[in-house]
């Protein structure tokens, strides 16, 4: 078992909008989950294994809602266009690539130890329609130590020749993979994903809906991305109530828990079927702004009682660091302030940290908190190089790491108290 202390400066958000900041404390962890956080260290944890980061900021790790892994070699690439076109030109030919296993290897070696170089110590993971480069990367991010949602992407139209699937075939698929893997890690689980609306029929909507149930696996997918998308669901579906009630009919929107990628333009109705459902919104500033998709206005959800979590969506997103896509979160909110006139107040960076952590963590189960009873995923930051001019307070550090640090700044890296070194050498 383990049972650990770590000294330091410890930050987390249990509550949205407030850091509890200790200052030169001890984070108690026994057996992968935290105890306690103190100002003392208690006689009965001395025996355990200390870790002295005096001066460091201690934080939970960070959580990617969504991202995917087969784009990863087009980040930064390609920001020319609007979505369809986008995936058309530059993501369905990237994404074709990995039917071919060795280039798959290859591509999520560097995809995962980019994740743990940036912190990201948990994510929700689109892989490809391949089930060998699915299973692949799932194997993969077993060995590393690090928590993934992982799903094999299901698209039977609309699509390009080479990344159509067989409907029969592309269920067969899901399922194999549900039935290999679902019980085989704690920390990487299996999740269904079609792509999103215009590229799955009806029968394999209706299957992977089934699947869901049956198996209770997580669910993840797009909703109201982007403008010409959200009238192409309308004519493909001119007598559904809205593009969110088309997922709700084939049981894709929280009958099992459920991720929706971007949500920029739904309408009132929308959100509160996803407050409804406990759907979780996964809130992608960088790609919403690269693809021209708009500005979501994530304050709306939040006082919907929706569950927001942040995603790099790579490779709509080009950046893979959560604390960039924080201040992008905090950014777009301003700018969605200014926009209502001074309403939907913007997130303060407290906000934008519990999304980064606690809010998408909540997906994964205790996650992204140092409350009693969490998994101990935590990053130790040390700000030195960055501070030359000024002495800074914990949460002063912490604010200076979110805005100008980099991954140079995470020092160590642990998942469930465990250590994780560089996955891949
Ligand atoms: N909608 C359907 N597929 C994708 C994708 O790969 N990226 C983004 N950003 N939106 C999508
Ligand atoms: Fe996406």
């Amino acid at each position: 078992m383990i049972k650990s202390v770590f000294k330091g400066d410890i930050i987390h958000t249990p509550t949205k909008g407030e850091f509890e900041i200790y200052e030169d404390s001890y984070l108690i962890i026994e057996n992968c989950k935290v105890v306690k956080i103190s100002h003392q260290l208690e006689d009965l944890y001395k025996n355990y294994d200390f870790y002295d980061f005096s001066g460091k900021i201690i934080i939970p790790g960070f959580v990617d809602v969504h991202l995917h892994a087969p784009q990863y070699p087009n980040r930064g690439l390609g920001m020319d266009k609007e979505l369809i076109p986008w995936l058309n030109t530059y993501t369905f030919p990237e994404e074709s690539k990995y039917k071919d296993i060795e280039y798959s290897r290859r591509v999520f070696k560097e995809f995962i130890n980019d994740i743990w170089k940036e912190g990201t110590t948990r994510s929700a993971v689109y892989s490809t329609i391949f089930l060998n480069s699915t299973k692949l990367l799932m194997d993969m991010f077993i060995e590393s130590g690090l928590g993934a949602y992982i799903g094999k992407v299901n698209m039977d139209r609309n699509s390009a020749p080479n990344l159509t699937e067989d409907t029969y075939e592309s269920i067969k698929d899901t399922k194999e993979l549900i039935l290999e893997y679902k019980d085989r890690s704690e920390l990487v689980r299996p999740i269904i994903t079609p792509r999103f609306i215009p590229t799955c029929t009806d029968e394999l909507l209706t299957e992977l809906g089934n699947l869901a149930i049956e198996y209770n696996i997580p669910v993840q997918s797009h909703l109201n991305e982007n403008t010409s998308e959200v009238e192409w669901v309308k004519e493909l579906y001119p007598n559904s109530k809205n593009y969110a009630s088309v997922y709700d009919d084939f049981s894709l929107f929280g009958q099992s828990k459920t991720i929706m990628a971007h949500c920029v333009h739904n309408t009132d109705e929308e959100i509160d079927l996803m407050a409804d459902n406990g759907v979780y919104a996964a809130h992608c500033p960088y790609s919403n702004f690269n693809l021209s998709s708009g500005m979501s206005p994530i304050r709306e959800y939040l006082n919907a009682g929706v569950n927001v979590g942040l995603g790099s969506d790579i490779s709509g997103g080009h950046i893979l660091s959560i604390p960039r896509v924080m201040v992008g979160a905090i950014h777009t909110s301003k700018m969605v302030w200014l926009q209502n006139q001074k309403e939907l107040a913007p997130l303060t960076l407290s906000e934008a940290f519990y999304l980064a952590t606690k809010g998408g963590g909540s997906f994964f189960g205790k996650v992204g908190s140092f409350e009693k009873g969490y998994d101990s995923d935590l990053l130790v930051i040390d700000i030195d190089n960055l501070t030359t001019l000024k002495t800074l307070t914990p949460e002063e550090k912490l604010q200076k790491f979110i805005y100008e640090g980099s991954s140079d700044n995470i020092i160590e890296r642990y998942v469930k108290g465990k250590k994780i070194e560089r996955p891949y050498k």
